[in-house]
């Protein structure tokens, strides 16, 4: 099929994902949770496949949320060890696929193999441009908006801001993400209708599209059905349609 410069307008330019279910997945199959976790990655692979394939400019994955890192502590280090072995096995390969990788979310609390991985794979891939990847560790939309604060409140107090000049430019320019289009379609597997903490200042109006199916069991098929329910929505951003279509008869 050739795609037209109107299938490209019906595309996200950046998907952001909650992914959701694996610690269900695996009690359904009476295993540690952490067995589900393991196979979370194996679908992390498949969805940065099918980005790349769809050439889809950015995929932003929810990992660990500021939240969880109250489970159980058990839980917690086997989550640390999967996400350092992922970065020490998957990072060459992303790399060679001409995937940028980045990270969001408070560092500090990670372990410093950890932290030095993130940098490693952030300055191997930055000159990368097939799809930017962001990981979301440690990350809570409210710690984002926070930190932003945080900064500005800096630059105020050292003159280099006038907080009477502040508009919503410039605070997005502190959180994360703010080099890239905000998502314009957020997924969550898992059956839950919720935004759990992640991106809440970014997806202002982002189209949501909720799953049953639990993470470890998403397939391409059912991420084609989210493209395909995507290119049926109508965004106003706060318009009317017949400003967002006045082509199609209606008076602008
Ligand atoms: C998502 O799966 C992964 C993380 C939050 C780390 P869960 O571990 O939340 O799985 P469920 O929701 O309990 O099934
Ligand atoms: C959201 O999942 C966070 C991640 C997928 C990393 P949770 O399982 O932590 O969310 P809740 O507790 O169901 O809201
Ligand atoms: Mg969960």
């Amino acid at each position: 099929m050739i795609a037209t410069a109107s299938d490209d307008a019906r595309k996200p330019r950046h998907i952001a994902i909650v992914m959701d279910g694996n610690g269900r997945w695996a009690e359904r199959r009476r295993r540690p949770r952490t067995f589900g976790h393991r196979a979370g990655a194996r679908t992390v692979k498949l969805c940065v496949r099918f980005c790349l394939e769809h050439r889809i400019e950015a995929l932003t994955l929810f990992a660990f949320s500021s939240e969880n890192w109250k489970r159980p502590k058990e839980e917690v280090g086997a989550l640390m060890s999967l996400f350092l072995r992922s970065l020490d096995r998957e990072v060459d390969e992303l790399h060679r696929h001409g995937v940028r990788l980045r990270f969001i979310g408070e560092r500090a609390h990670f372990s410093a193999a950890i932290r030095e991985r993130m940098h490693g794979a952030e300055t191997l891939t930055a000159a990368n441009s097939a799809l930017n990847l962001t990981i979301a560790a440690s990350y809570g939309g409210r710690w984002d908006i926070v930190q932003a604060c945080r900064a500005i409140a800096r630059d105020a107090i050292d003159g280099a801001l006038n907080p009477d000049t502040l508009d919503e430019t410039a605070f997005a320019a502190r959180l994360g993400l703010s080099d890239l289009p905000e998502p314009d379609l957020f997924i969550r597997t898992g059956g839950d209708h919720r935004i759990s903490n992640f991106l809440l200042w970014q997806m202002a109006y982002t189209e949501l599209w909720f799953t049953d199916t639990l993470w470890p069991d998403l397939d391409n098929a059912e991420l084609e059905r989210a493209l395909a329910d995507f290119a049926t929505r109508e965004r106003r951003f706060g318009l009317t349609s017949a400003q967002i279509a006045p082509s199609q008869g209606h008076p602008a």
